[in-house]
């Protein structure tokens, strides 16, 4: 079942049923599978990649301690690109296992092939975060870092997702959400689309405030939060500053 949003906004997909959206949401990303690359965005793909780096090591950095063995999550991994790049670029660091879960078996296989031959050590999933259960997928793991990156809007009900997920955070371990603001322009313009055009599937980006309510209701406590550009939006229009934000970082940790 669907939750809205605390100030009652209309739902993403209000005109189909749930199991046609869950259809469709799971084609069109198997269908992007082996698309995507970023390429086109690689401006806001650079500065979202950095902002993960500069996080970890906000969180993580101590002289002292070589190799802590950090265990990251990517829940909603897509293709594996962010996830393999971060495991890659902190490897050396402090020793990192990445494992990837997704809605489709097609981002899984890209991001499987992707990891090939790297030095990094991967594990693939594919997974529903909001109807599998993660401990029969994950077994008893636990990780340091759950990240969810442009997923958020593509759930039906945020908070169970939130919820679910402490089960496979450590104590000390940092959820960090990257997601879009909802008066993007790029938002807009899709939900005008969406207007005119009935089969198109307009996902309503949750604000910064409302994943954090929902976050902290389920025991999370915020620790960072930035304005970041999040795709989409070419380079003049993010700098016109906020007006047009374009997205942002949330970092929570278990209360
Ligand atoms: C916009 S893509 C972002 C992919 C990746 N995090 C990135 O930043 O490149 C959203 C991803 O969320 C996945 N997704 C959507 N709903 C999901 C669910 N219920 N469980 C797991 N993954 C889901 C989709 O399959 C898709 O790969």
């Amino acid at each position: 079942m669907t939750v809205p949003s605390p100030s009652g906004e209309s739902n993403y997909k209000s005109h189909i049923s749930d199991t046609v959206y869950e259809e469709k949401l799971r084609q069109s990303f198997a269908y992007y599978s082996d698309k995507w690359d970023n390429q086109n965005l690689s401006y806001h793909y650079k500065i979202k990649r950095q902002w993960l780096l500069n996080t970890i090591h906000e969180f993580y950095h101590d002289p002292q301690k070589t190799n802590l063995n950090l265990k990251i999550l990517d829940a909603g991994c897509g293709n594996g690109l962010y996830l393999i790049d971060i495991v890659e670029a902190l490897e050396n660091i402090y020793g990192v296992d990445g494992v990837g879960v997704d809605l489709t078996e097609e981002m899984i296989e890209t991001s499987r092939k992707r990891a090939l031959d790297l030095k990094g050590k991967y594990e693939w999933f594919p997974m529903d975060l909001e109807n599998d259960d993660c401990k029969s997928k994950l077994g008893e793991q636990q990780f340091d870092i759950i990240m969810m990156n442009g997923v958020v809007c593509y759930f039906k009900n945020i908070p169970q997702v939130l919820n679910s997920l402490k089960k496979l955070l450590k104590q000390d371990g940092k959820l960090i959400i990257i997601h879009h603001n909802p008066n993007n322009l790029t938002n807009l313009v899709l939900k005008i689309k969406s207007l005119l055009e009935s089969e198109f599937i307009w996902v309503r980006n949750p604000s910064n405030k409302e994943i954090t309510t929902y976050a902290e209701t389920k025991g999370y406590l915020l620790k960072k939060y930035q304005i970041l550009p999040c795709g989409g939006m070419p380079y003049f229009l993010y700098s016109l500053g906020k007006i047009f934000w374009d997205g942002y970082g949330l970092v929570f940790t278990l209360k």
